[in-house]
């Protein structure tokens, strides 16, 4: 990747990246890498590389001082201590898959909440045509019920994935990676604005 395109944010934002896959070749995973290099300088997003060790939600784990095991409490610290969360979801069925719903129900149950009031974005990739808009809607939909501030645009859908993004996590386009970028310097705005309104909240 090169890197002629950094951005400049006057902090630089920690923002955790959580691919949706599982899959060692993730194309949702590959392009969360690439925003991750890109705005390299600018933001620091640490990818979150544990979710196959997130178990299936049950209540009965949720005990202990930690309501819940050991993994669950590094995702939700992991989560509370960024300024910003960046989910790069595929789409399964028409939906988000079920280790991403999963994965909120969980974030969902912490006690502080982790979710309400946390900057989001998503994005997503696939190798069909319609770029993941039915899973990022419906993932939409269940963080806005969880209370977290989901940045309403620019939406990025990328389609056609396995065409776009090497192994290597080089866009053989400059039209998708520009939009990458855009994208992200959008989410940092947005974790601005967000922080922003959250102090004069506090204030008020
Ligand atoms: C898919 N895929 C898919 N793609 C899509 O654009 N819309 C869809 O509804 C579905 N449905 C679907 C269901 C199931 C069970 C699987 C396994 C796959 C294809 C999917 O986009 C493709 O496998 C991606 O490569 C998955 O993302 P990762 O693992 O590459 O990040």
């Amino acid at each position: 990747m090169g890197d002629e395109k950094i951005l400049v944010t006057e902090r630089r934002f920690k923002v955790v990246g959580i691919a949706g896959s599982l899959r060692a070749g993730s194309l949702n995973g590959r392009l969360l890498d690439a925003a991750a290099e890109l705005c390299r300088g600018a933001i620091d997003i640490t990818v979150y590389r544990e979710l196959s060790a997130v178990p299936l939600f049950n209540e009965d784990l949720e005990t202990g001082p930690l309501r819940g095991p050991e993994s669950i409490s590094r995702l939700r610290q992991a989560v509370a201590g960024a300024d910003g969360v960046l989910i790069a979801t595929p789409e399964y069925n028409q939906s988000m898959p079920g280790v991403v719903k999963n994965m909120v129900d969980w974030l969902s149950r912490a006690d502080p909440e982790v979710l309400a009031e946390k900057p989001m974005a998503l994005f997503g990739a696939t190798p069909g045509a319609w770029g993941t808009r039915l899973a990022q809607a419906a993932l939409r939909q269940t963080l806005t019920a969880c209370g977290a501030i989901v940045m309403p645009s620019p939406q990025l859908y990328l389609r056609n994935a396995a065409d776009l993004l090497g192994n290597d996590g080089r866009f053989a386009d400059e039209r998708a990676k520009e939009k990458l970028v855009a994208f992200v310097e959008a989410f940092a705005n947005w974790i601005r604005i967000a922080q922003a309104l959250g102090r004069r909240d506090a204030v008020a």
